[in-house]
């Protein structure tokens, strides 16, 4: 069965979400995605959003320090556009009904993270993610031009390759009409027909065996569009977020908000002496790859599965006030901040690369535009700095809406488009190849393509993950297509492009660090 739509959504974040709301003016825009609605990585964001708000603060000080973060490789265009244009975006999600919290003056309260100059951090509490998610949903929801598909998940996007013409990476002229779609309700995979796509599919936490993505992060976008040869960049900077709280009970990990950091607490050791002072002059709110590698260092040395984050000094009343789900989800492990120190340990947390874009969001692939975490537009450099993502995505989705409806309406229907080919296929034997397959990619990937990395590390884990990427592409030719697989197919595709784009670049940069000892 096919469905014609003028603008095929695929992810439901902030970023999908606020493209669809404003193409909604100009079109019907059918919004797939794989799990319930509000699932995503925006729904857990906690520090908040960045944006220049007072007169202390400037365009020119954001520019530079999302610079800085990026150790210099970012786009200087793209790091304006989206610095100069996040702060009426930021005013549209407050219109659209967004809480950022204020002081007692009335004034929104900007909270300081890592990396950045000056407070300009917008929140609501440490649940800025969820507030966000809540009031855009709000919206899409009332909106009649906007149909929401929750369990349906992009299995590939559909190309000239569907219609039995050879496609390489060489090919000029991609054209992507649409994306096939398993609807988990009923088993279907359906023909979604769209004049314009979105990628909005987010991260890819879950190629890491420790992450604090929820489980829809296994970078689909990225693997869809790679498979479709579209072109990709910048995987080899994964962000890992330094303080994930130490829990081996928990997959994902909890978040502990840099912005606790910036409120004043400490990273110490587990003999509780400070020790970011000697990496950095910025001490526990130096930038995150910087912390992260220096967390590392310190539990190498020590053998300890983790360090603390001291926050025993810092001020009761504003701590619980500020970051009530945090310090909640302490006392239920029995961790009263004020009195005990909150075990910490890096995760993966964030991809800088993705699906490459240009300032309007517009992919390789004709017709098709990438926005939010699975894309990569230049912003972030070789590290992204906190709280640019949210700012990112509605920079970008904005954008992307811009441009797509100026070319909606020269745009047709692509004709005899065939449906889904299941035929030889059967239903999965057994699972345990698929589960235990995808937790050898996130062993790979974690042991091998982490923090820090080498030559020889990088080279047994493109070998190791070749044999996995083999054995599944044949499971996968004869299994009936489920999301477990997908999803699988995807990690597996997702790990290469970290590792291949790790390969090519020799040098330390940002979060890409080759060399064995801490300098
Ligand atoms: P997401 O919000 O992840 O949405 C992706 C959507 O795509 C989901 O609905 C998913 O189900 C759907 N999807 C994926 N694959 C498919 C498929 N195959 N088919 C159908 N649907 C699919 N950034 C900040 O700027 N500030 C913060 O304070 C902050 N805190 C964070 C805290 C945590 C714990 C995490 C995990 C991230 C945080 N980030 C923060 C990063 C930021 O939240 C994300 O980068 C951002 O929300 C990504 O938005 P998105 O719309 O691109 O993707
Ligand atoms: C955090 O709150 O520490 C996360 C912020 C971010 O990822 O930008």
């Amino acid at each position: 069965m096919s469905i014609n739509t003028d603008f095929l959504v695929i992810g439901s974040g902030i970023a999908g979400l606020s493209f669809a709301l404003k193409a909604a003016n100009n079109g019907k825009v059918i919004l797939v995605t794989k799990s319930t609605r509000d699932e995503s990585n925006t729904k857990y964001a906690q520090g908040g959003i960045a944006a220049v708000w007072n007169e202390n603060d400037s365009i020119e000080k954001h520019v530079e320090d999302t610079i800085t973060a990026g150790a210099g490789i970012n786009d200087e265009k793209i790091v304006r556009i989206t610095i100069s244009e996040g702060i009426e975006r930021v005013k549209e999600l407050i219109e659209l009904g967004t809480r950022f919290d204020k002081n007692n003056s009335g004034e929104y309260d900007l909270a300081k993270e890592g990396g950045h100059s000056e407070h300009r951090i917008l929140h609501h509490k440490d649940v800025t993610g969820y507030e966000i998610e809540r009031s855009l949903l709000d919206k899409v929801l009332k909106n009649p031009n906007i149909t929401i598909y929750d369990h349906h998940f992009a299995i590939d996007i559909i190309t000239q390759h569907h219609l039995g013409e050879i496609v390489t990476s060489q090919t000029s002229n991609i054209n992507c009409y649409g994306a096939y779609i398993l609807n988990n309700l009923n088993g279907h995979i359906e023909t979604v027909l769209s004049k314009i796509t979105v990628m909005a599919t987010g991260g890819a936490g879950h190629v890491y065996n420790t992450t604090t993505n929820p489980v829809i992060a296994t970078g689909d976008g990225i693997a869809m569009v790679y498979r479709a040869k579209g072109m990709v960049k910048d995987m080899e900077f994964i962000q890992f977020h330094p303080t994930s709280l130490f829990n081996s009970a928990e997959n994902p990990s909890f978040l502990i908000t840099e912005a606790i950091r910036g409120f004043g607490a400490v990273l110490k050791t587990q003999k509780g002496e400070e020790f970011m002072s000697k990496y950095d002059s910025r001490g526990s709110l130096a930038p995150r790859d910087i912390v992260a590698r220096a967390i590392d260092n310190e539990m190498k040395m020590s053998g300890d599965d983790f360090v603390y984050l001291d926050c025993r000094h810092l001020d009761r009343k504003g701590f619980i006030e500020h970051f009530p789900n945090i310090y909640e989800k302490c006392l239920t492990l029995g961790i009263d901040p004020f009195i005990k120190m909150i075990p910490v340990v890096p995760a993966q947390h964030y991809v800088c690369g993705g699906i490459a874009v240009n300032e309007n969001g517009e992919s390789s692939i004709n017709k098709l535009y990438a926005i939010g975490e699975c894309a990569c537009t230049g912003l972030h450099g070789a590290n992204r700095l906190a709280s640019n993502s949210l700012l990112e995505a509605i920079v970008f989705a904005n954008r992307a809406y811009l441009h797509a409806s100026a070319a909606l309406p020269h745009i047709n229907f692509q004709e005899k488009v065939p449906n889904w080919n299941a035929e030889g296929t059967e239903h999965a034997e057994e699972m345990i190849l698929i589960t235990q397959s995808k937790k050898e990619v996130q062993q790979i990937m974690s042991n091998y393509v982490g923090i820090v990395r080498s030559e020889l590390r990088l080279k047994r884990a493109f070998d190791r993950l070749e044999i996995i990427y083999k054995e599944n592409e044949a499971l996968y030719d004869k299994t009936t297509v489920s999301q477990n697989i997908c999803e699988l197919r995807n990690i597996i595709c997702v790990g290469y492009l970290i590792i291949k784009h790790a390969m090519r670049r020799k040098e330390s940069i940002g979060l890409h660090y080759m060399v064995k000892k801490f300098k």
